[in-house]
C-alpha cells in the first residue's frame, strides 16, 4: 500500500503531539533510550512546551484522507561547544518501519544541523540496536571510541557515533 506521509519541524504549538508520541515511544521501546518513561511522565506541561523551543524537534505525519497520525519523532539538541548537536530521541512507529521514514527524520536533523553550522552531528545507540546503528551507518555516521553506561539502565552500554560535517555542511567522506 502506497504510504503519504511527511516531516515537519515542530512549532511551539505542536508539542502535545511532541509530547504523546515520545511517551508513546519510551513505552514502546525502553531500551533504546537515555531516558523512561516514568521519568517523562513526571514533566510539566512547561517542560514539554520548552523542548520544540530549545531544540530542533521533527515529527513525521501520516495522512489518511483527511486524519493525520503522528508516525515519528527526531530531535537536534544543541551541545555545550555549539560546534556539535546531538541527534537525541529517534523513534519510528513499528508499524511504519523500513519505510524510510527514520531516513528522512535523520536528514532533517542534519539539514538543521547544517543549516545552523555545527561540525558533527553525534548519536548513541546500544551495541544490540542493529537497525538504528544500520540508519546510522547507511547515513555515514561512524562509531567513535566513546562508550559510556545507558543512563535509564546503567546494565547496559551505549556506543557514540558522528558524522563529521564540513564547513558548507555537506558530509565529509570517511575512509574505507
Ligand atoms: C531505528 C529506527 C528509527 C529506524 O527507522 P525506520 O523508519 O525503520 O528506518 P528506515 O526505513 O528509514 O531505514 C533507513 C536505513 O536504516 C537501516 N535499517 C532500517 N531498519 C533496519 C533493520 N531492522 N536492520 C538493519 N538495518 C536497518 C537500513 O540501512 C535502511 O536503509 P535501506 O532501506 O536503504 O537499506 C526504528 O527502527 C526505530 O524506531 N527503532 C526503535 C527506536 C530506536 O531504536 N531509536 C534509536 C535510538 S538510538
Amino acid at each position: 500500500m502506497a504510504r503519504n506521509w511527511r516531516v515537519e519541524r515542530v512549532e511551539d504549538a505542536g508539542w502535545r503531539a511532541l509530547r504523546d508520541l515520545r511517551l508513546t515511544a519510551l513505552q514502546a521501546d525502553p531500551s533504546a533510550f537515555g531516558s523512561s518513561l516514568d521519568r517523562e511522565l513526571a514533566f510539566s506541561e512547561d517542560r514539554w512546551r520548552e523542548w520544540p523551543q530549545a531544540s530542533a524537534c521533527f515529527l513525521a505525519w501520516e495522512s489518511d484522507g483527511g486524519a493525520e497520525q503522528a508516525i515519528g519523532l527526531a530531535a537536534g539538541a544543541d551541545r555545550e561547544d555549539g560546534a556539535e548537536a546531538e541527534l537525541v530521541a529517534l523513534w519510528v512507529d513499528p508499524e511504519h518501519r523500513e519505510l524510510a521514514v527514520g531516513k528522512a527524520l535523520v536528514s532533517a536533523v542534519l539539514d538543521w544541523a547544517r543549516a545552523s553550522h555545527r561540525r558533527r552531528l553525534s548519536a548513541w545507540v546500544t551495541p544490540g540496536n542493529a537497525a538504528a546503528i544500520g540508519l546510522y551507518e547507511r547515513l555515514g555516521f561512524v562509531a567513535t571510541a566513546a562508550v559510556r553506561p545507558l543512563p535509564s539502565d546503567p546494565q547496559l552500554s551505549e556506543l557514540e557515533y558522528q558524522l563529521p560535517l564540513d564547513e558548507s555542511g555537506a558530509p565529509v567522506p570517511t575512509a574505507r
